[in-house]
C-alpha cells in the first residue's frame, strides 16, 4: 500500500482534503474491497469500538452503508431515529450527541437538513477534550464528504482497479449535471474533482446554477466550467454525474415542468452520444426515473455505475471509519 496520510479526527467537508488524503482513503478502500470479496467479508479493526448513527433525517444507503461497514469492522453500532426518540420530548441536539458519548461512542456518522450540524457537534466534542470523530454523512446543502469519495473510488477503481488513485483523473472531463444549486453531493464532488485535475463541466437551469459557484474553481488544480445548456457540458466527456431535483430544498418555483426539464437536461441515450464512446454514468440516488436519466439507461450496466456506487460506498465508508478510529492493523 501507498504512504498513508492521515491526521484527522473528523470529516466533515472536502475543501481542504490534500491529494495525499485522498490517495490514502482510495488505497485503504480497495484494501476493504479485496476483504468484503472474501467468504468471511470482516476485519477485527474496531473491535471495542462503538459507532453511532445520527441520522436526523431521511437515509436509506448512506445510513445503511455506514452500519455495514461499521459492522464489518467488528465495530459496535448504536442507531438513532429522531421520530422515535427523546427529542420528540425536546431534547437538544447537542444533548443528543452527550447521550451517545456517555455511552461510550467513539464515532459519531451525523446527517442533518441544517448545514453545520456535523461541525457543531465536532466543536463540542472537541471543547470537551474526548476523543470523539465526527463523519459529515450530509449537512443540508453544505456537504457529503462520503458520497464523493465514493464518486472518486468509483471512477479511479475504474481506470485502475489495483491501484485506484486521484492522478488517474487529471485529463478527464467530467459533467455535473442538474440541481447542482440544492446538492451537498454536487459540492464535496466539485472539492474532490477540481483537486485531482480534472476539468469540471456543471450543468443545470440558471435558477439552479447560479453564477457564483464558478467561484468554487478559484485555486483549484483542475477547471471548472459553468453551462446553462447541457450540451457543451456533455462533448468528449469521459464520466457524467447526474443529480435528484431535490424538491424538498427548494422554496420558489424553480422549474417550469418536469417533463420540460426532461427534455432539457435529462441524461438519455441520444445525449450520451455527445460523450466519448465509452461514457460512464454515475448518480447518488435516489433517482426520479425518467427526470434526471431515463428509466432505461439507469439500468443498463455498459452505461450506468449507479449500482457500483452503492457498493463501493461501503468499502469507503470502511476506509473512513478505520482510519478515523486509529487506523490500527
Ligand atoms: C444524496 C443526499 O442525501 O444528499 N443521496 C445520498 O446520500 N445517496 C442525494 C439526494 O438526496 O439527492
Amino acid at each position: 500500500m501507498a504512504t498513508t496520510f492521515w491526521t484527522r479526527r473528523h470529516v466533515l467537508s472536502l475543501a481542504d482534503f490534500t491529494p495525499g488524503e485522498y490517495d490514502t482513503i482510495l488505497q485503504t478502500a480497495a484494501s476493504f474491497q479485496e476483504v468484503l470479496s472474501t467468504r468471511t467479508k470482516k476485519v477485527p479493526a474496531l473491535q471495542g469500538l462503538v459507532v453511532a448513527n445520527l441520522f436526523f433525517e431521511p437515509s436509506t444507503r448512506t445510513r445503511s452503508s455506514f452500519e455495514l461497514a461499521a459492522k464489518r469492522l467488528s465495530a459496535d453500532t448504536l442507531n438513532f431515529a429522531p421520530g422515535t426518540s427523546s427529542m420528540t420530548k425536546g431534547e437538544t441536539i447537542l444533548d443528543t450527541a452527550k447521550t451517545y458519548l456517555a455511552m461510550g461512542a467513539d464515532m459519531m456518522v451525523i446527517r442533518h437538513r441544517d448545514a453545520g450540524v456535523p461541525q457543531a457537534i465536532a466543536f463540542e466534542m472537541d471543547r470537551l477534550g474526548v476523543r470523539v470523530g465526527v463523519l459529515n454523512a450530509g449537512d443540508g446543502q453544505h456537504e457529503h464528504p462520503s458520497q464523493a469519495l465514493l464518486d472518486l473510488f468509483t471512477i479511479t477503481s475504474l481506470l485502475n482497479f489495483e491501484y485506484p488513485r486521484l492522478g488517474l483523473l487529471a485529463d478527464k472531463k467530467i459533467a455535473i449535471v442538474g440541481d447542482i444549486l440544492h446538492s451537498r453531493v454536487a459540492r464535496s464532488n466539485i472539492w474532490s474533482l477540481t483537486a485531482s485535475g480534472a476539468q469540471v463541466h456543471l450543468a443545470g437551469p440558471p435558477t439552479l446554477l447560479p453564477q457564483l459557484f464558478a467561484e468554487m474553481g478559484a485555486g483549484r488544480l483542475g477547471e471548472l466550467v459553468l453551462h446553462w445548456d447541457i450540451e457543451p457540458a456533455l462533448k468528449n466527456a469521459d464520466f457524467v454525474m447526474t443529480l435528484r431535483l431535490q424538491r424538498e430544498r427548494m422554496t420558489a418555483n424553480l422549474l417550469p415542468s418536469l417533463r420540460e426539464y426532461h427534455q432539457r437536461y435529462g441524461i438519455t441515450r441520444d445525449r450520451l452520444k455527445l460523450c466519448k464512446p465509452d461514457i460512464k454514468v454515475l448518480h447518488p440516488g435516489p433517482v426520479n426515473r425518467g427526470v434526471e436519466i431515463s428509466s432505461d439507461l439507469m439500468d443498463d450496466p455498459q452505461f450506468s455505475l449507479i449500482s457500483q456506487q452503492v457498493t463501493s460506498g461501503v468499502a469507503v465508508r470502511m476506509a473512513l471509519l478505520y482510519l478515523m478510529g486509529g487506523g490500527k492493523n
